[in-house]
């Protein structure tokens, strides 16, 4: 009954394929998402150049994982040479970036640029424009993003469409009280051109978004790595993240089916034996599905976390490995 999987049941060919430059790894919330991202970002440390690891959950748990601090700024991981790691908070970077804005907008400034952020998402649009720009410019080899559970996974890919409305809204703006906004804030002694000013810096950020979402969608700059367990909610949820993939133009051709239980062949554990029934019952049903298109990484359930860069090492092996019971 053991299935022989059509491609190889490995994360090697995320390791072969040089010229990816952005990988995500994103599933449900607990299977695994971290646990898979570090280990690849390990792997990857050892064929590439540089190797920058981003956690866009707002739960950051590279931290935990590693077993080290880790901020908004790229640090060194310890124990490795070439491989970075950062926490972002893709929501409430607006706020700072306005407060680290150079010119004082006085309150039609404001007024203009309050109108502007009532369209939803353009916070959000604007931090992880921000983020990106800033990504793009420390030139890493490849990033690895550890994801938040799937439903925000997708987020920034209608970021470009809320830019736009943004400008939009700026432009028409602009034309109908423009010359009154900048008779103004000369008569109140501020500064003009503050709205070509927001005008511009979300002209520029929404060609970043632009731009970053095209190389998203490129099959040889970036792939994205599914990571599930084999119970029904986690692979239906998964079914759903690689409709949105498709929908979207994303590659995605790698599944990871973590916490796989090995019972052992004389174990009279009766729940072992149930739960691992139901496994095999989900994990038939995702090589009748994915098989052909997939590679599917099975992963076992281990007694112990894998925290720390010693058992993430030794749990990376796992992925380029497949995973063999002792009995
Ligand atoms: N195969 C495994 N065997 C044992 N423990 C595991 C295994 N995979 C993950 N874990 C542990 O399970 C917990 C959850 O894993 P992880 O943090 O990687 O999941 P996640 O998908 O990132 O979760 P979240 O959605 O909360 O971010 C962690 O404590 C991790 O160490
Ligand atoms: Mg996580």
């Amino acid at each position: 009954m053991e299935y022989t999987p059509t491609l190889p049941p490995t994360l090697q060919n995320v390791l072969d394929q040089d010229t990816l430059k952005w990988i995500f790894c994103g599933g449900k919330g607990g299977v695994g998402k971290t646990t898979t991202s570090c280990s690849l970002a390990i792997l990857l440390a050892q064929v590439r150049e540089s190797v920058l690891l981003i956690s866009t959950d707002p739960a950051h748990n590279l931290s935990d994982a590693f077993g080290q601090k880790f901020s908004k700024d790229a640090t060194k991981v310890n124990g490795f040479d070439n491989l970075y790691a950062m926490e972002i908070d893709p929501t409430g970077s607006l706020q700072e970036m306005m407060d680290n804005s150079s010119q004082d907008q006085g309150m039609m400034g404001s007024m203009v640029q309050d109108l502007a952020f009532t369209i939803p998402g353009v916070d959000e649009a604007m931090g992880f424009a921000e983020i990106m720009k800033h990504v793009k410019s420390m030139q890493y080899s490849v990033i690895v993003f550890d994801t938040a559970p799937t439903g925000h996974t997708l987020r920034f890919l209608s970021f470009p469409s809320v830019l736009e409305k943004a400008l939009g809204k700026i432009s028409a703006l602009g034309g109908r009280i423009g010359p009154m906004i900048s008779q103004f804030s000369s008569m109140m002694g501020g500064q003009a051109g503050m709205q070509e000013d927001l005008f511009g810096k979300l002209e520029s950020m929404r060609e970043v978004i632009s731009e970053v979402n095209t190389q998203f969608k490129d099959p040889e700059k970036t792939t994205f790595v599914c990571v599930c367990i084999s119970e029904f909610l986690s692979l239906y949820e998964t079914e759903r993240l690689i409709q949105e993939l498709t929908t979207y133009e994303i590659d995605t051709h790698n599944i990871v089916i973590n916490q796989l239980l090995f019972p052992k062949k004389e174990s009279n554990c009766e729940h072992c034996r149930v739960r691992t029934a139901m496994q095999q019952k989900y994990l038939n049903e995702a090589y009748e599905l994915y098989d052909e298109y997939f590679h599917i990484v099975k992963l076992p359930l281990l007694t112990e976390e894998v925290r720390g860069p010693e058992r993430l090492k030794s749990f990376s092996k796992m992925l380029v490995e497949p995973y063999k019971p002792t009995n």
